[in-house]
């Protein structure tokens, strides 16, 4: 089980689809032979197209830090349980099945975009938040092997969104927020990844996404080459 994690307009989406076209076409030696399934959260299911319409505007941490379960907490815990809905879904139709047949499940986004989104999101609703919601998932999740993080300066994605907003490449709804708390946002969940990957320095694999493409993909491929050649990745298990 590999992850992509990283804020948005990081550029894993973009990478994570070289790589598996790569794979595709059979380039890298240690993949020979075996299965790969490409997916990532949240899902095209049901509950993953709800969240996909209801988070196309700017993000902000709105309702975080007031102290209290006002509208805005609310709205974040709805938001947190509707994700969890698509990892379990997720989990049930394709993850679990695929790793029970021994393939190597690879998911653009999974449960640490959880912790580092909703955490940022119910900042003052629920004590801890990070800690709160990775505790959610313990008891029946499929946790990752690897995590492959890709960090940039916020400014820097933000732009980048910015710009493909601009592109009409993202149609954003209008929601008022302004530039400040979206990127405050964007910072706050940065923040959160870097706590995750410092905690678990052995799972998290940190590439530098702000350089050129070409060669965060070579960084994103070396990466999972390693992964893959660890022990438990080993094709005789
Ligand atoms: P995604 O479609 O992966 O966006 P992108 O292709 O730009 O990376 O994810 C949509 C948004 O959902 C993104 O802003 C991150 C957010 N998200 C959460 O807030 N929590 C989650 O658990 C997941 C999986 C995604």
């Amino acid at each position: 089980m590999i992850t992509f994690e990283g804020i948005d307009g990081c550029g894993k989406s973009t990478i994570v689809a070289q790589i598996a076209r790569q794979i595709e076409l059979g380039e890298g030696p240690p993949f020979r032979g075996r299965e790969f399934i490409f997916t990532a959260e949240p899902t095209d299911g049901e509950e993953g197209r709800l969240l996909r319409e209801r988070l196309k505007g700017p993000r902000t941490a709105e309702g975080g830090g007031s102290g209290s379960v006002d509208a805005g907490g609310l709205e974040g815990l709805e938001e947190l349980f509707l994700f969890l809905a698509d990892h379990a879904r997720h989990l049930r139709e394709t993850v679990v099945p695929a790793l029970a047949r021994g393939a190597v499940v690879i998911s653009d986004r999974y449960s640490d975009s959880r912790a580092a989104y909703q955490a940022a999101a119910l900042g003052g609703v629920v004590p801890h938040p990070l800690e709160w919601v990775r505790q959610i998932h313990r008891p029946w999740s499929v946790p990752p092997d690897k995590t492959i993080l890709f960090s940039i300066d916020p400014a820097l994605a933000f732009e980048r969104c910015r710009s493909r907003i601009e592109e009409g490449r993202s149609s954003p709804q209008p929601t008022g927020h302004d530039k400040f708390e979206e990127e405050t946002f964007l910072r706050e969940v940065a923040a959160n990844f870097e706590t995750m990957a410092k905690g678990e320095p052995e799972r998290f694999v940190v590439i530098d996404a702000g350089r050129r493409r070409d060669e965060v993909l070579v960084d994103a491929m070396r990466a999972l080459e390693a992964a893959l050649s660890e022990k438990a990745y080993a094709p005789d298990r």
